[in-house]
């Protein structure tokens, strides 16, 4: 069997890491070293991994995609760069788009002429959450911020042939995420205040990682949503990972939306949690969010 390149976007962030080790044939810190959707090990040369950061290629430019997929021509793409902050995308819409929309068209079109598939990563906030129950692949988006607006405008200018995963609530031993500022609270000894009034599917970024390998793999094309079993809100977390590293119910308060001082600048939405029926009919489900996010603990107390 011959190794498959695979590049890789976005390979410093939170998801890209875990990605970039996964494909290597390493268990990257919060990851279970049993679970591989598709039950098949990670070989150590089954990929020849390109991992790509901001310096080394800056999506904004849109002559060096072309460029260094030109000069790499990888077998698969897997773009996990994206503008990723939320209310600061409310000011800043061209930048945000720039990458989140133009940049994903681009790829896509770069891996059209050089015959390699397209992944691609979006996200629940394309939905408006108001239906009142989970999301499927073919529910209509209505995005509320930028942000959102941006990653759908992104999916749209991708080809049929592409693979869109869309996760949510993306929580990693290493990078940037909520559950760091939860745990950080936690050992500090001091409380948080969380909203419980929107409710989401965690996903925890080593899970995420293995079940893009699996989408290497497979090329299934179309859209898929992947994210840890289960549902919770913002409070739900902060409570659970509270008592994981030995606080009392006193360390979590629940709070409304609109008691957050200052009100955020995007509009989330209330409940997007998505619905991961399409990807168990296929492969094996992720694991339940509670398992995920104390093995998370777990890791990033060893590290
Ligand atoms: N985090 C979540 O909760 C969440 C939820 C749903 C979907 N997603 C999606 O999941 C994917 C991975 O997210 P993540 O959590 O790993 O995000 P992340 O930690 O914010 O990583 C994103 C990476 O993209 C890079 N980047 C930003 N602008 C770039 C540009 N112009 N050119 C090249 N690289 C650029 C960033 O580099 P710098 O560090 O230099 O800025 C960063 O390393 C994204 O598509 C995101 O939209 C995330």
């Amino acid at each position: 069997m011959s190794t498959v390149r695979v590049l890789v976007t976005g390979a410093a962030g939170q998801v890209g890491v875990d990605l970039v080790s996964t494909l290597r044939g390493e268990v990257p810190p919060g990851a279970d070293a049993r679970w591989q959707p598709d039950g098949l090990a990670v070989g150590s040369d089954e990929f020849d991994v390109l991992g790509v950061t901001r310096h080394e290629l800056d999506l904004a430019d849109r002559d060096a995609i072309t460029r260094v997929l030109g000069l790499t021509k990888p077998d698969v793409v897997v773009n996990l760069a994206a503008y990723t902050a939320v209310d600061q995308a409310e000011r800043d819409v061209e930048a945000c788009y720039a990458v989140n929309a133009t940049a994903t068209g681009l790829l896509s079109e770069a891996c059209a002429a050089l015959g390699a598939h397209f992944v691609t990563i979006s996200t629940d906030y394309v939905f408006d959450g108001e239906k009142g129950s989970g999301y499927r692949e073919d529910d209509v988006p209505n995005p509320q911020g930028v942000y959102g607006a941006s990653k759908w405008a992104g999916e749209q200018r991708c080809r049929v042939q592409d693979t869109i995963v869309r996760t949510s609530w993306v929580m990693g031993v290493r990078g940037k995420s909520v559950v760091h500022v939860i745990a950080n609270r936690a050992e500090s000894g001091s409380t948080v205040r969380f909203v419980d009034d929107q409710t989401g599917t965690v996903t925890c970024a080593a899970d995420l990682a293995r079940a893009l390998v699996t989408v290497v793999r497979e090329r299934p094309g179309g859209v898929w949503h992947v994210a840890n079993e289960g549902t919770t809100t913002w409070f739900d977390l902060a409570r659970f990972v509270g008592r994981e590293l030995g606080r009392g119910d006193e360390f979590a308060t629940p709070i409304t939306t609109a008691e957050l001082s200052p009100a955020p600048l995007a509009t989330r939405p209330r409940r997007s949690d998505l619905v991961t029926a399409k990807w168990r009919s296929r492969w094996a489900a992720l694991p339940d969010w509670h398992e995920g996010v104390a093995r998370l603990l777990r890791d990033r107390a060893a590290s």
